[in-house]
């Protein structure tokens, strides 16, 4: 995808750049984000609302990678942000992001998350709870501050990759129930608190997912709902935000469909449903996390030892693993991989990737066919842009690897490889 080919020197070229000299330069492991391919995203998201005239948001979901750059480059793009913790929060502050597009979800905000928020005076609270709802009324009374709210509401609908699943009652840790009441009881309370502004609605029905079911059925249930509340309360719905959880392709087996068809559909459906319950159309308000970033980023690493055990596997093992990308042993998470330096030499085995961490489970990929590697060689796993250095850790006591940005050959240090030292910055000797 985006700009990665293969160049005249049999290598892998991403944004223009050689991958085996940008591991000449910064090392390895390696994560290196195609910025072209995230504005191709961010830019299809846009203009797809754009060019059917529908009032949108399109907000990036900063879990999925989240660090000054990122948040830089959104900025630029002039999308809205999700962020769920003050730490995201900060950091987007740290990048001088406009506070009033960034939207503050969590179903525990602290007191010092809400403060702060309230503080930097931010877009919009994605309220949770109950909880949380008696705490911003209490703090925006005692303020005496406006906020915008959107309830986040379980509608009883999941979607996993190819299905979706209905159920009277989900679950979930998330939101206010939709089936039992709680959610028309969030909603009542919330209309008569006096410094709270609740916009509409939002919810979030999974992620990686490849149909446009899930997303519609969901739809159907909130415009429903809200038509109802129109009628009880007066209730004026003007925000619909469904969530993020477009899919992307991780290996040849997922089919997710174009951005244009999953944001055509959700338009559509909102077009629809609103017309039959006879509701005004409301602003349309997605968060993509992993749709905006995860296929735009690779990961390069410097290939190690072997084992081989005849007959059964061989073993190859890279210079990171589970914790640089924890996915394959989290999620059972699929991935797949080339080596950068040869591209076109012949497929001669079957490795299964090994990370270094001291732990059987930390595999990346089973069963790659690739050239016959030695230690020379750099592998590159693809789509690790998203929950890849988000969720990295320093188990074994390994730094956590740079992130570069290439755009139009060149490159851009967006974080720098953590040292030993960096390691050791928040110990205290005791003894
Ligand atoms: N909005 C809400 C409320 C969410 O909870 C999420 C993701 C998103 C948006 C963005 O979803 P996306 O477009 O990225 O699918 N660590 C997991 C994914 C966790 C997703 C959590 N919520 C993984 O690596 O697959």
């Amino acid at each position: 995808t985006g700009t990665m080919k293969i160049n005249k020197a049999n290598h892998l070229e991403i944004g223009g750049i050689d991958t085996v000299s940008l591991v000449e330069k910064y090392g390895t492991p390696l994560y290196v984000y195609d910025v072209s391919q995230i504005k191709y995203k961010v830019r299809t998201f846009k203009k797809t609302f754009q060019d059917r005239n529908i009032a949108a948001q399109v907000a990036y979901a900063s879990k999925a990678f989240s660090c000054l750059a990122i948040y830089q480059l959104m900025a630029k793009e002039e999308l809205s942000l999700d962020v769920v913790s003050g730490g995201e929060l900060y950091t987007a502050i740290q990048a001088n992001y406009p506070s009033k597009k960034i939207h503050f979800h969590g179903n525990n905000k602290s007191d010092s998350e809400i403060i702060a928020a309230l503080d930097y005076d931010i877009g919009c609270f994605v309220v949770d709870n109950f909880h949380e709802l008696k705490k911003l009324n209490e703090y925006t009374i005692q303020r005496k501050q406006k906020v915008s709210i959107l309830l986040r509401v379980t509608p009883g609908v999941e979607a996993h990759t190819h299905d979706y699943i209905t159920t009277g009652q989900t679950d979930s840790k998330f939101g206010f129930d939709l089936n039992n009441g709680q959610a028309q009881q969030a909603l009542q309370s919330a209309l008569e608190m006096p410094y709270i502004d609740t916009m509409g609605l939002h919810c979030h029905i999974g992620s990686q997912i490849f149909e446009t079911d899930g997303f519609r059925l969901a739809v159907d249930k909130l415009l429903t709902e809200s038509k109802k509340w129109q009628e009880l309360f007066g209730f004026h719905l003007r925000v619909l935000n469904v969530g993020g959880g477009f899919g992307i392709r991780y290996t040849a087996e997922d089919e997710p469909l174009p951005i244009e068809d999953y944001v055509n559909n959700l338009i559509d459906e909102v077009q629809i449903v609103s017309a039959n319950v006879q509701l005004p159309m409301p602003e349309i308000w997605i968060e993509p996390g992993r749709s905006l970033v995860g296929d735009a980023g690779i990961t390069l690493y410097q290939v190690g030892s072997q084992k081989v055990i005849p007959d059964v596997r061989n073993y190859l093992a890279i210079d990171g693993g589970m914790t640089d990308n924890i996915r394959p042993a989290l999620y059972d998470a699929k991935y797949t991989g080339v080596l950068a330096n040869r591209m076109e030499d012949k497929i001669e085995e079957t490795y299964s990737i090994a990370g270094k961490c001291c732990e059987s489970g930390d595999m990346l990929i089973w069963d790659l066919p690739l050239p016959k590697a030695d230690d020379k060689d750099i592998l590159a796993v693809f789509s690790t842009g998203a929950y890849g250095y988000a969720m990295a850790s320093n188990y074994n006591r390994i730094p956590r690897p740079p992130v570069v940005f290439v755009e139009n050959g060149q490159a851009f240090l967006a974080i720098k490889r953590e040292s030993y030292a960096d390691l050791m910055r928040l110990e205290c000797s005791l003894y």
